[in-house]
């Protein structure tokens, strides 16, 4: 199968790259196509004829996307539709991803969020993605978009940063006030997979992996699993953002996402547990 993978040397695209290495892959960094020109983007994907484009390009900086003006929305908003009128023209499925931050994140912790719950963006990262979205929706109907959150894999992510400064130091700040769902890029590109294989409806799915957490109990079970030493405090967000005296774009405090739609279709996560101790096996680590 011809499959053309979009912001190939990001992190969750070396994971798809490797997951669906038996297929016929082009894969573009952004010299080779940026996704924001809509030109260039439709004459290549019409002269490689893919049957399936996986967008994993992406403006991901959270904090940074305050400030940095148009482009986020350009790679975030204007992108994927670029991609989806492509797509649509050569009667390619596309595959697009998204994340919990398109919600605002206030539901009591008891609560998940299913595909159709009104989205409520409150950051410019979270408001441009879920302009992707709807950019993807608008230009075709042969599409798969899905939801993630807490990515980590091959690239700076929250589980190589903790592992760093658990070495290093002694004691820790750690957010325990926020909740949501760690996702080993090699488990979503597992759904990836499975999604092309048994051709599952079209539409929007939810995909990390299974149960929840905060930042800091994932963090004590970084360190559990990986025998650091190193104290663990929780904090909430206002004290965190106190004690780095930093600004930041602001968090969700409940950004689960429920998985039972893409049960429906026969596909099952890994519990994040299993899926962090797998990471860290392959990071040498444990
Ligand atoms: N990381 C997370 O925690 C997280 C959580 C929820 C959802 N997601 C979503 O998951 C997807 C994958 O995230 P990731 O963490 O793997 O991202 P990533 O590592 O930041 O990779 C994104 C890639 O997109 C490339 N890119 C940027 N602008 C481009 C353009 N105009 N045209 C083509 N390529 C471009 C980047 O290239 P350069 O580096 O050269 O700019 C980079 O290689 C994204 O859609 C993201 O929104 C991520």
């Amino acid at each position: 199968m011809k499959i053309l993978i979009t912001g190939s040397n990001g992190m969750l695209a070396k994971s798809v790259r490797e997951k669906l290495k038996d297929n016929e892959l082009i894969c573009t960094d952004v010299e080779e196509l940026d996704i924001t020109n809509e030109e260039a983007v439709l004459k290549f994907v019409d002269e490689l004829k893919p049957e399936y484009i996986i967008n994993c390009a992406a403006y991901t900086a959270v904090d940074k996307a305050e400030e940095a003006g148009e482009i986020v929305e350009k790679i975030n908003g204007d992108g994927p539709g670029n991609l989806a009128k492509a797509a649509k023209k050569a009667d390619a499925t596309l595959i697009h991803i998204s994340t919990d931050y398109v919600f605002n994140g206030d539901l009591s912790i008891e609560e998940s969020y299913k595909e159709d719950d009104k989205p409520g963006p409150v950051t410019v990262y979270g408001k441009t993605k879920l302009d992707g979205e709807n950019n993807v929706k608008a230009n075709t109907d042969k599409y798969y978009i899905f939801r993630t959150a807490w990515l980590y894999g091959d690239g700076n992510n929250f589980v190589r940063t903790m592992l760093k400064l658990g070495e290093a130091r002694d004691s820790l700040n750690v957010v325990a006030d926020q909740h949501g769902s760690p996702t080993y890029a090699e488990d979503l590109a597992e759904i990836i997979k499975k999604a092309i294989e048994k051709k599952i409806p079209y539409g929007i799915y939810h995909s990390t992996n299974e149960g929840f957490t905060t930042w800091y109990d994932f963090t004590k079970a970084i360190f559990e699993y990986s025998g650091i030493i190193c104290k663990v405090n929780p904090v909430t967000t206002e004290e965190y953002i106190e004690l780095m005296k930093i600004t930041q774009a602001k968090r969700p405090h409940n950004s689960q996402l429920s998985k039972e739609k893409l049960k429906t279709v026969g596909i099952t996560v890994p519990d994040w547990e299993d899926a962090l101790k797998r990471y860290l096996i392959k990071e040498g680590k444990m």
